[in-house]
Protein backbone atom coordinates (compact mmCIF):
# COMPACT_ATOMS: atom_id res chain seq x y z
CA UNK A 1 0.00 0.00 0.00
CA UNK A 2 1.45 3.51 -0.55
CA UNK A 3 1.54 6.23 1.24
CA UNK A 4 -0.47 9.71 0.94
CA UNK A 5 3.12 11.35 -0.20
CA UNK A 6 3.76 9.03 -2.73
CA UNK A 7 0.90 9.17 -4.60
CA UNK A 8 0.57 12.62 -4.21
CA UNK A 9 3.92 12.47 -6.04
CA UNK A 10 2.92 10.17 -8.85
CA UNK A 11 -0.08 12.05 -9.35
CA UNK A 12 1.58 15.84 -9.83
CA UNK A 13 3.98 13.49 -12.25
CA UNK A 14 0.75 11.65 -14.16
CA UNK A 15 -1.08 14.93 -13.90
CA UNK A 16 1.08 17.44 -15.02
CA UNK A 17 2.71 15.59 -18.09
CA UNK A 18 -0.70 14.38 -19.29
CA UNK A 19 -2.92 17.41 -19.43
CA UNK A 20 -5.41 17.04 -22.46
CA UNK A 21 -4.97 21.40 -23.05
CA UNK A 22 -3.68 21.91 -26.51
CA UNK A 23 -1.83 25.71 -26.76
CA UNK A 24 -4.56 27.38 -28.56
CA UNK A 25 -6.35 29.33 -27.97
CA UNK A 26 -3.84 30.10 -25.55
CA UNK A 27 -6.51 32.67 -24.08
CA UNK A 28 -8.61 29.66 -22.62
CA UNK A 29 -5.98 27.30 -21.60
CA UNK A 30 -3.45 29.47 -20.24
CA UNK A 31 -5.69 30.42 -17.49
CA UNK A 32 -6.30 26.62 -16.98
CA UNK A 33 -2.95 25.86 -16.59
CA UNK A 34 -2.10 28.56 -14.65
CA UNK A 35 -4.36 27.50 -11.97
CA UNK A 36 -3.49 23.98 -11.99
CA UNK A 37 0.07 24.78 -11.82
CA UNK A 38 -0.83 25.95 -8.10
CA UNK A 39 -1.31 22.68 -7.10
CA UNK A 40 -3.93 21.93 -4.16
CA UNK A 41 -3.49 18.73 -1.73
CA UNK A 42 -5.21 16.16 -4.80
CA UNK A 43 -6.92 15.03 -2.22
CA UNK A 44 -9.72 13.49 -3.99
CA UNK A 45 -7.70 11.81 -6.74
CA UNK A 46 -5.06 10.44 -4.15
CA UNK A 47 -8.69 8.90 -2.08
CA UNK A 48 -10.15 7.45 -5.69
CA UNK A 49 -6.21 5.92 -5.70
CA UNK A 50 -5.75 4.52 -2.10
CA UNK A 51 -9.59 2.69 -2.71
CA UNK A 52 -8.59 1.42 -5.91
CA UNK A 53 -5.20 0.14 -4.02
CA UNK A 54 -7.56 -1.71 -1.59
CA UNK A 55 -8.58 -4.01 -3.83
CA UNK A 56 -5.48 -4.40 -6.38
CA UNK A 57 -2.54 -2.76 -7.90
CA UNK A 58 -3.67 0.56 -9.41
CA UNK A 59 -5.18 0.20 -12.34
CA UNK A 60 -5.53 2.76 -15.24
CA UNK A 61 -9.01 3.47 -14.74
CA UNK A 62 -8.71 4.22 -11.39
CA UNK A 63 -5.80 6.83 -12.65
CA UNK A 64 -8.74 8.18 -15.41
CA UNK A 65 -11.23 8.60 -12.31
CA UNK A 66 -8.47 10.33 -10.02
CA UNK A 67 -7.78 12.97 -13.05
CA UNK A 68 -11.37 13.47 -14.18
CA UNK A 69 -12.30 14.10 -10.43
CA UNK A 70 -9.57 16.34 -9.23
CA UNK A 71 -10.16 18.60 -13.31
CA UNK A 72 -13.70 18.90 -11.70
CA UNK A 73 -12.74 19.45 -8.74
CA UNK A 74 -11.00 22.47 -10.39
CA UNK A 75 -13.84 23.62 -12.12
CA UNK A 76 -15.90 24.21 -9.05
CA UNK A 77 -13.16 26.49 -7.58
CA UNK A 78 -12.92 28.34 -10.62
CA UNK A 79 -16.93 29.32 -10.78
CA UNK A 80 -17.36 29.30 -6.70
CA UNK A 81 -14.54 32.14 -6.23
CA UNK A 82 -16.48 33.94 -8.83
CA UNK A 83 -19.40 33.24 -6.94
CA UNK A 84 -17.67 34.00 -3.53
CA UNK A 85 -16.16 36.69 -5.11
CA UNK A 86 -12.30 35.76 -3.88
CA UNK A 87 -9.35 37.27 -4.59
CA UNK A 88 -6.91 34.51 -3.90
CA UNK A 89 -6.73 31.18 -4.66
CA UNK A 90 -3.68 28.62 -3.57
CA UNK A 91 -1.76 32.22 -3.03
CA UNK A 92 -2.50 33.50 -6.01
CA UNK A 93 -5.13 35.40 -7.79
CA UNK A 94 -8.14 33.53 -8.99
CA UNK A 95 -8.67 33.16 -12.44
CA UNK A 96 -11.42 35.81 -12.47
CA UNK A 97 -9.03 38.30 -10.84
CA UNK A 98 -6.20 37.95 -13.01
CA UNK A 99 -8.05 37.22 -16.60
CA UNK A 100 -11.41 38.35 -16.02
CA UNK A 101 -14.90 37.66 -15.21
CA UNK A 102 -15.66 36.04 -18.97
CA UNK A 103 -12.53 33.63 -18.76
CA UNK A 104 -13.46 32.54 -15.20
CA UNK A 105 -16.30 31.30 -16.86
CA UNK A 106 -15.40 30.01 -20.22
CA UNK A 107 -11.86 28.02 -18.23
CA UNK A 108 -14.42 26.50 -15.21
CA UNK A 109 -16.90 25.36 -18.19
CA UNK A 110 -14.24 23.39 -20.50
CA UNK A 111 -12.37 22.41 -17.11
CA UNK A 112 -15.50 20.38 -16.34
CA UNK A 113 -15.81 19.47 -19.76
CA UNK A 114 -12.35 17.83 -19.99
CA UNK A 115 -13.40 16.22 -16.30
CA UNK A 116 -15.79 14.30 -18.43
CA UNK A 117 -13.18 13.67 -21.11
CA UNK A 118 -11.05 11.21 -18.90
CA UNK A 119 -13.35 10.09 -16.87
CA UNK A 120 -14.98 8.75 -20.64
CA UNK A 121 -11.46 6.61 -20.85
CA UNK A 122 -12.61 3.85 -17.82
CA UNK A 123 -12.86 0.43 -19.15
CA UNK A 124 -14.50 -0.87 -16.43
CA UNK A 125 -17.65 -0.22 -14.88
CA UNK A 126 -18.06 2.86 -16.72
CA UNK A 127 -21.89 3.10 -16.62
CA UNK A 128 -22.21 3.07 -12.79
CA UNK A 129 -19.07 5.46 -12.28
CA UNK A 130 -21.04 7.84 -15.15
CA UNK A 131 -24.24 7.56 -12.66
CA UNK A 132 -22.08 8.25 -9.47
CA UNK A 133 -20.17 11.06 -10.98
CA UNK A 134 -23.66 12.86 -12.48
CA UNK A 135 -25.70 12.62 -9.37
CA UNK A 136 -22.72 13.90 -7.41
CA UNK A 137 -21.89 16.60 -10.40
CA UNK A 138 -25.21 17.38 -9.78
CA UNK A 139 -25.63 17.83 -5.83
CA UNK A 140 -22.28 19.95 -5.74
CA UNK A 141 -24.49 22.59 -7.98
CA UNK A 142 -27.28 22.33 -5.50
CA UNK A 143 -25.11 22.26 -2.62
CA UNK A 144 -23.39 25.66 -4.36
CA UNK A 145 -27.14 27.26 -5.06
CA UNK A 146 -28.01 26.21 -1.45
CA UNK A 147 -24.80 28.16 0.00
CA UNK A 148 -25.69 31.04 -2.15
CA UNK A 149 -29.13 31.51 -1.08
CA UNK A 150 -28.21 31.16 2.50
CA UNK A 151 -25.99 34.49 2.44
CA UNK A 152 -29.41 36.14 2.91
CA UNK A 153 -31.04 34.26 5.41
CA UNK A 154 -30.75 34.44 8.85
CA UNK A 155 -32.77 31.26 10.33
CA UNK A 156 -30.41 28.76 8.68
CA UNK A 157 -30.47 25.55 11.13
CA UNK A 158 -27.52 23.29 12.22
CA UNK A 159 -29.12 20.81 9.99
CA UNK A 160 -29.69 22.56 6.42
CA UNK A 161 -26.10 23.53 7.24
CA UNK A 162 -25.02 19.88 7.28
CA UNK A 163 -27.07 19.31 4.07
CA UNK A 164 -25.69 22.15 2.35
CA UNK A 165 -22.42 21.06 3.17
CA UNK A 166 -22.66 17.21 2.14
CA UNK A 167 -23.88 18.51 -1.19
CA UNK A 168 -21.65 20.94 -2.37
CA UNK A 169 -18.24 19.61 -0.52
CA UNK A 170 -18.70 16.01 0.89
CA UNK A 171 -20.26 13.85 -1.67
CA UNK A 172 -17.10 14.63 -4.18
CA UNK A 173 -14.86 13.31 -2.18
CA UNK A 174 -17.31 10.46 -1.17
CA UNK A 175 -17.62 9.66 -5.17
CA UNK A 176 -14.41 9.44 -5.29
CA UNK A 177 -13.67 7.02 -3.06
CA UNK A 178 -16.69 5.06 -4.37
CA UNK A 179 -14.96 5.41 -8.17
CA UNK A 180 -11.67 4.04 -6.79
CA UNK A 181 -13.51 0.86 -5.85
CA UNK A 182 -15.98 0.58 -8.59
CA UNK A 183 -13.27 0.71 -11.55
CA UNK A 184 -11.22 -2.20 -9.45
CA UNK A 185 -14.83 -4.69 -10.21
CA UNK A 186 -15.83 -4.16 -6.34
CA UNK A 187 -19.05 -3.83 -6.04
CA UNK A 188 -21.68 -2.94 -3.26
CA UNK A 189 -21.07 -3.41 0.28
CA UNK A 190 -17.30 -2.39 -0.08
CA UNK A 191 -17.93 0.31 -2.27
CA UNK A 192 -20.72 1.91 -0.71
CA UNK A 193 -18.96 1.67 2.97
CA UNK A 194 -16.12 3.73 1.44
CA UNK A 195 -18.87 6.23 0.26
CA UNK A 196 -20.35 6.80 3.61
CA UNK A 197 -16.31 7.13 4.98
CA UNK A 198 -16.13 10.03 2.24
CA UNK A 199 -19.38 11.31 3.07
CA UNK A 200 -18.59 11.97 6.79
CA UNK A 201 -14.65 13.02 6.34
CA UNK A 202 -15.99 15.59 3.48
CA UNK A 203 -18.42 16.62 6.21
CA UNK A 204 -15.01 17.46 8.90
CA UNK A 205 -13.42 18.46 6.02
CA UNK A 206 -15.86 21.14 5.10
CA UNK A 207 -16.00 22.27 9.10
CA UNK A 208 -12.22 22.54 9.18
CA UNK A 209 -12.53 24.86 5.97
CA UNK A 210 -15.03 26.46 7.35
CA UNK A 211 -12.77 27.43 10.84
CA UNK A 212 -9.46 27.69 8.80
CA UNK A 213 -11.40 30.76 6.57
CA UNK A 214 -12.02 32.17 9.79
CA UNK A 215 -9.02 31.26 12.11
CA UNK A 216 -6.48 30.33 10.06
CA UNK A 217 -3.06 31.90 8.21
CA UNK A 218 -3.82 33.53 5.16
CA UNK A 219 -0.18 32.73 4.04
CA UNK A 220 -0.66 29.17 4.99
CA UNK A 221 -4.65 28.58 3.64
CA UNK A 222 -3.90 30.46 0.52
CA UNK A 223 -6.93 32.23 0.38
CA UNK A 224 -8.04 36.02 1.77
CA UNK A 225 -8.69 35.31 5.67
CA UNK A 226 -12.38 36.15 7.04
CA UNK A 227 -13.85 35.82 3.32
CA UNK A 228 -16.71 33.76 4.17
CA UNK A 229 -17.66 36.58 7.48
CA UNK A 230 -16.98 39.58 4.53
CA UNK A 231 -19.75 37.64 2.31
CA UNK A 232 -22.07 36.75 5.17
CA UNK A 233 -21.57 33.09 4.74
CA UNK A 234 -23.98 30.78 7.00
CA UNK A 235 -20.65 28.80 7.85
CA UNK A 236 -20.93 26.36 10.80
CA UNK A 237 -19.17 29.50 12.98
CA UNK A 238 -22.41 31.73 12.18
CA UNK A 239 -24.84 29.37 12.27
CA UNK A 240 -23.96 28.10 16.19
CA UNK A 241 -23.14 31.64 16.93
CA UNK A 242 -26.30 32.85 16.15
CA UNK A 243 -27.70 29.83 17.48
CA UNK A 244 -26.34 30.44 21.29
CA UNK A 245 -26.25 34.21 20.76
CA UNK A 246 -28.08 36.03 23.92
CA UNK A 247 -30.14 39.51 22.99
CA UNK A 248 -27.09 41.78 22.58
CA UNK A 249 -24.90 39.52 21.11
CA UNK A 250 -27.62 38.84 18.01
CA UNK A 251 -28.03 42.26 17.85
CA UNK A 252 -24.39 42.86 17.61
CA UNK A 253 -24.32 39.69 14.73
CA UNK A 254 -26.80 41.50 12.56
CA UNK A 255 -25.38 44.81 12.62
CA UNK A 256 -21.91 43.41 11.93
CA UNK A 257 -24.08 41.14 8.91
CA UNK A 258 -25.10 45.15 7.47
CA UNK A 259 -21.92 46.33 7.71
CA UNK A 260 -18.91 47.17 5.77
CA UNK A 261 -16.58 48.11 8.37
CA UNK A 262 -12.94 47.48 8.30
CA UNK A 263 -13.07 45.84 11.54
CA UNK A 264 -15.88 43.75 10.32
CA UNK A 265 -14.19 40.31 10.50
CA UNK A 266 -12.09 41.16 13.55
CA UNK A 267 -15.92 41.93 15.47
CA UNK A 268 -17.33 38.93 14.24
CA UNK A 269 -14.66 36.40 15.04
CA UNK A 270 -14.60 38.24 18.74
CA UNK A 271 -18.24 37.31 18.90
CA UNK A 272 -18.06 33.34 17.50
CA UNK A 273 -15.65 32.83 20.34
CA UNK A 274 -17.87 34.84 22.78
CA UNK A 275 -20.70 32.20 22.09
CA UNK A 276 -18.33 29.30 21.97
CA UNK A 277 -18.94 28.72 17.91
CA UNK A 278 -14.92 28.36 17.55
CA UNK A 279 -14.76 24.97 20.12
CA UNK A 280 -18.00 23.82 18.79
CA UNK A 281 -16.50 23.75 15.68
CA UNK A 282 -13.61 21.82 16.56
CA UNK A 283 -15.70 19.23 18.42
CA UNK A 284 -18.02 18.86 15.43
CA UNK A 285 -15.01 18.21 12.96
CA UNK A 286 -13.82 15.96 15.64
CA UNK A 287 -17.59 14.24 15.85
CA UNK A 288 -17.71 13.76 11.98
CA UNK A 289 -14.30 12.49 11.69
CA UNK A 290 -14.83 9.64 14.50
CA UNK A 291 -17.97 8.64 12.34
CA UNK A 292 -15.95 8.32 9.03
CA UNK A 293 -12.89 6.23 11.05
CA UNK A 294 -15.87 3.96 12.11
CA UNK A 295 -17.55 3.92 8.68
CA UNK A 296 -13.91 2.97 7.39
CA UNK A 297 -13.60 -0.04 9.97
CA UNK A 298 -16.36 -1.53 8.47
CA UNK A 299 -15.10 -1.76 5.03
CA UNK A 300 -14.31 -5.74 4.90
CA UNK A 301 -10.88 -5.07 4.01
CA UNK A 302 -7.62 -6.13 6.28
CA UNK A 303 -7.09 -3.14 8.44
CA UNK A 304 -3.81 -3.18 6.95
CA UNK A 305 -4.32 -2.25 3.84
CA UNK A 306 -6.93 0.89 5.06
CA UNK A 307 -3.92 2.03 6.76
CA UNK A 308 -3.37 5.11 4.56
CA UNK A 309 -6.63 6.10 4.03
CA UNK A 310 -6.99 6.32 7.83
CA UNK A 311 -3.83 8.28 7.86
CA UNK A 312 -5.07 10.72 5.58
CA UNK A 313 -8.21 10.95 7.40
CA UNK A 314 -6.35 11.89 10.93
CA UNK A 315 -3.92 14.51 9.00
CA UNK A 316 -7.10 16.29 7.09
CA UNK A 317 -8.00 16.53 10.98
CA UNK A 318 -5.16 18.30 11.82
CA UNK A 319 -4.50 20.32 8.36
CA UNK A 320 -3.87 24.12 8.48
CA UNK A 321 -4.56 24.84 5.24
C1 LIG B 1 -11.37 23.63 -1.42
O1 LIG B 1 -10.92 22.31 -1.52
C2 LIG B 1 -12.85 23.64 -1.62
C3 LIG B 1 -13.58 22.96 -0.55
C4 LIG B 1 -14.39 21.99 -0.79
C5 LIG B 1 -13.43 23.38 0.81
P1 LIG B 1 -9.42 21.92 -1.17
O2 LIG B 1 -9.05 22.48 0.18
O3 LIG B 1 -9.24 20.46 -1.37
O4 LIG B 1 -8.60 22.72 -2.28
P2 LIG B 1 -7.17 22.42 -2.92
O5 LIG B 1 -7.41 21.60 -4.15
O6 LIG B 1 -6.33 21.71 -1.90
O7 LIG B 1 -6.62 23.77 -3.27
C1 LIG C 1 -16.53 25.39 -1.76
O1 LIG C 1 -16.78 25.81 -0.50
C2 LIG C 1 -17.16 24.16 -2.23
C3 LIG C 1 -16.94 24.01 -3.68
C4 LIG C 1 -15.97 24.55 -4.34
C5 LIG C 1 -17.88 23.21 -4.42
P1 LIG C 1 -15.97 27.13 -0.12
O2 LIG C 1 -16.44 28.30 -0.86
O3 LIG C 1 -15.91 27.21 1.36
O4 LIG C 1 -14.49 26.74 -0.65
P2 LIG C 1 -13.23 27.70 -0.54
O5 LIG C 1 -13.08 28.05 0.92
O6 LIG C 1 -13.50 28.89 -1.39
O7 LIG C 1 -12.08 26.86 -1.01
MG1 LIG D 1 -15.25 29.81 -1.79
MG1 LIG E 1 -18.22 28.88 -1.80
MG1 LIG F 1 -14.25 27.87 2.46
Amino acid sequence: MQSFTDLVAQFEHRFTTTLPFPESPATIYDPCRYLLALGGKRIRPVVCLMANELFMEINEDAWHAAIGVELFHNFTLIHDDIMDKAPLRRGQPTIHAKYGLTSGILCGDIMGIYAYHSLANIDTALQPVMQLFNKTAIEVCEGQQLDMDFETRMDVTLDEYIHMITLKTSVLLACSLKMGALVSGALGDSANKLYEFGKNMGIAFQLQDDYLDAYGVAEVIGKQNGGDILANKKTFLLVKALQNADASQRKQIEDLLNSSADDKVKSMLALFSATGADVLCRDLVAHYSHLAFQSLDDVAIPSKRKQPLLELAQFLLQREK
